[in-house]
């Protein structure tokens, strides 16, 4: 399976996340989560931006009536309900929307010089695409309600204390690409039915309480059972040998 990799390209804006932008990103993303070749996906900005948030000349002359009857900013979260792995590599800024769009992915690399953010209180709003959720979730209610009522910014070595980022290069945007590339292939490597199910089982914590979730995962677990690839993949193991999966 392959890796693909996408990289947010709007260097004048530092990578400010526009519609335009987040309608090319979803009509990408769904032309490769519907090709069955596809195993992992990383996304990435510059050494200097990630994404500096939502684009605020964009946001600046809407009203409220715009918003709400066009559901500004919803589409965003298109990327959530994909079922290939999704890996944020972070350099550089990643305020507001691009702190939450790294969020929404299912890991975070970043470098440890990396700038993350809510920053949305400076402009007389609040988070809009799942910050005050989502990092709530990774860092807690105290140190997030500081985040978001300061706009405060954290730094890419705290987001690896904090648990927001699963892996801090101290070296180069590269160094950190390569690290998310180098994992995302790792993953695309193992059978897809599996990974799809890992995926799922691990998002289900954060909406089921314990009991649930861990009944969830074992009817999932117990489903795995049907794949020919859990055949597969424990016969190699015992013959020593390794797995050739066929993705079913
Ligand atoms: N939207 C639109 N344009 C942006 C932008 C944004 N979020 N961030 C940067 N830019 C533009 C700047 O306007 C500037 O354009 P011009 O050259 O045409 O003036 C260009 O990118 C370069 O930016 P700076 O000159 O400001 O670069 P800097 O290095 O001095 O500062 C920065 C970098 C600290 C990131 C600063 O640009 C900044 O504070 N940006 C805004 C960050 C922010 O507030 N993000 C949150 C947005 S709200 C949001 O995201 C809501 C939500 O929850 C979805």
């Amino acid at each position: 399976m392959n890796t693909v990799r996408f990289t947010l390209n709007r260097p004048k804006a530092l990578n400010a996340l526009s519609s335009p932008l987040f309608r090319e990103l979803n009509d990408a993303l769904t032309r490769f989560e519907e090709d069955k070749g596809t195993g992992a996906i990383v996304i990435t900005g510059s050494e200097k931006a990630f994404a500096a948030g939502a684009d605020i000349k964009e946001m600046a002359p809407l009203t409220f009536s715009d918003a709400y009857t066009n559901n500004f900013i919803a589409p965003w979260s298109y990327l959530t309900t994909l079922r290939t792995p999704i890996i944020a590599a972070v350099s550089g800024y990643a305020l507001g929307g691009g702190c939450e769009l790294a969020l929404m992915c299912d890991m975070i690399y970043c470098t440890s010089s990396a700038t993350f953010g809510q920053p949305e209180i400076r402009l007389g709003i609040i988070p809009g695409a799942g910050g005050s959720q989502r990092l709530t979730a990774a860092v807690g209610k105290s140190k997030a309600m500081e985040l978001i009522l300061t706009g405060h910014n954290f730094s890419g070595k705290e987001a690896g204390d904090w648990g927001v980022a699963a892996q801090v290069f101290d070296g180069s945007h590269d160094d950190c690409l390569n690290g998310a590339l180098e994992t995302a292939t790792k993953i695309a490597g193992f059978s897809r039915v599996a990974v799809t199910a890992a995926k799922e089982v691990v998002n289900k914590s954060q909406d089921l309480s314990l009991r649930e979730g861990v009944e969830f995962e074992r009817r999932v677990f117990h489903g795995l059972f049907g794949s020919k690839d859990q055949k597969i993949g424990m016969n190699a193991f015992a013959k020593k040998e390794k797995a050739q999966w066929t993705n079913e």
